[in-house]
């Protein structure tokens, strides 16, 4: 009998117990997170990446639809004037979803809100005809913030004027790539997270908690078994070596426990030729036993294939 008495005790305390951590882990965030302003990187972080990577309905297979295209502009789009150092801008192409800060301007924090509402135009944005947004830099109630500007609101440029200007090496399609990023399981061993460890000289500075707001997924990562990635465009910038990489990981890392991508590249490559992947494996694997003195090249990719947006994602993350 005392040992049932135990049980019911037990059952109470468990109730309890589970019931007070289930609201400190689900209602508490939700109270904080919308009280930290986004950080600059928060900031670029959404317009790069746009409204969601994660599965939804705008995109149910992750093929990277429904995203924006980041353009690095060296002139005024409308009267051609070159723009002083360049300028990063987000081309949302008519019928694409803005991301989270911009649909509920709460999450973008104190001050942030103000700012991108007030002189950043947020909220005149239009789904349906699409918009060009950028950061920039302001002053609210004498504290400094980044904040998001509509620049078609601000401007009057369409996501039309920015992209008849743009050249195709300007376009950046992080977003696109932050997709196949989830949707290749990148995550199961790669993080995005530097912890506050030794990690600081290796792989760059932890991320501070502003830099999420509006983001989803993370993609954090849990059980590291790779490189962390979170600054890896920092490390290695050249797209050269990204392509033989994710082409084959060991054409770079001859031991290296990395899956190839090589289907990222799809069935084209960037003249329009069909790529052979029978031969390129017979030629690799002649090179492997020696009898051939390099591998075979890697085709260059066609602009709209997949893994043109993991490397710009990959190259993204400074
Ligand atoms: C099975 C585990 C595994 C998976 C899955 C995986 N990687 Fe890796 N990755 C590694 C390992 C191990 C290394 C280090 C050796 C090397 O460079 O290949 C690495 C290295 C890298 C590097 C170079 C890192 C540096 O510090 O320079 C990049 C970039 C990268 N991976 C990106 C990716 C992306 C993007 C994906 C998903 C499309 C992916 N990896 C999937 C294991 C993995």
């Amino acid at each position: 009998m005392a040992g049932f008495r135990e049980y019911k005790i037990g059952s109470k305390l468990f109730g309890i117990a589970l019931g007070g951590s289930m609201t400190i882990t689900l209602f508490f965030p939700s109270i904080n997170i919308a009280s930290v302003s986004s950080s600059e990187i928060a900031l670029t972080k959404q317009l790069a990446i746009g409204h969601e990577t994660g599965f939804n309905l705008d995109d149910p297979l992750l093929l990277g639809k429904n995203k924006p295209i980041g353009v690095a502009l060296k002139a005024d789009p409308k009267s051609g004037q070159p723009l002083e150092g360049g300028m990063m801008v987000y081309v949302y192409q008519p019928g694409t979803s803005f991301p989270a800060g911009i649909l509920h301007t709460r999450i973008l924090g104190a001050g942030v809100e103000e700012l991108s509402v007030q002189q950043g135009h947020v909220t005149d944005a239009r789904k349906d005809s699409g918009a060009v947004f950028t950061v920039n830099k302001g002053t609210y109630e004498g504290k400094q913030y980044s904040y998001i500007e509509n620049l078609t609101a601000t401007k009057g440029w369409t996501p039309a004027d920015v992209i008849r200007v743009a050249k195709d090496e300007d376009l950046s399609n992080a977003g696109k790539g932050k997709t196949m990023f989830v949707r290749e399981g990148c995550w199961w061993c790669h993080t995005l997270l530097p912890e506050e460890t030794q990690d600081w000289q290796v792989f760059g500075a932890p991320p501070m908690l502003g830099d999420f707001n509006g983001e989803s997924p993370t993609a954090f990562g849990s059980d590291r078994k790779a490189p962390d990635l979170l600054h890896v465009g920092s490390r290695n910038s050249s797209r050269e070596w990204m392509m033989m990489h994710f082409f084959n990981p060991r054409l770079v890392q001859p031991h290296s426990i990395m899956p190839r991508f090589d289907y990222l590249w799809g069935e084209k490559d960037a003249a329009g030729q069909k790529i052979d992947y029978a031969k390129w494996r017979a030629e690799y694997d002649e090179y492997r036993e020696g009898k051939r003195v390099s591998p075979p090249d890697v085709p260059s990719y066609a602009s709209d294939s997949e893994i043109r947006g993991l490397i710009d994602f990959m190259l993204s993350l400074k």
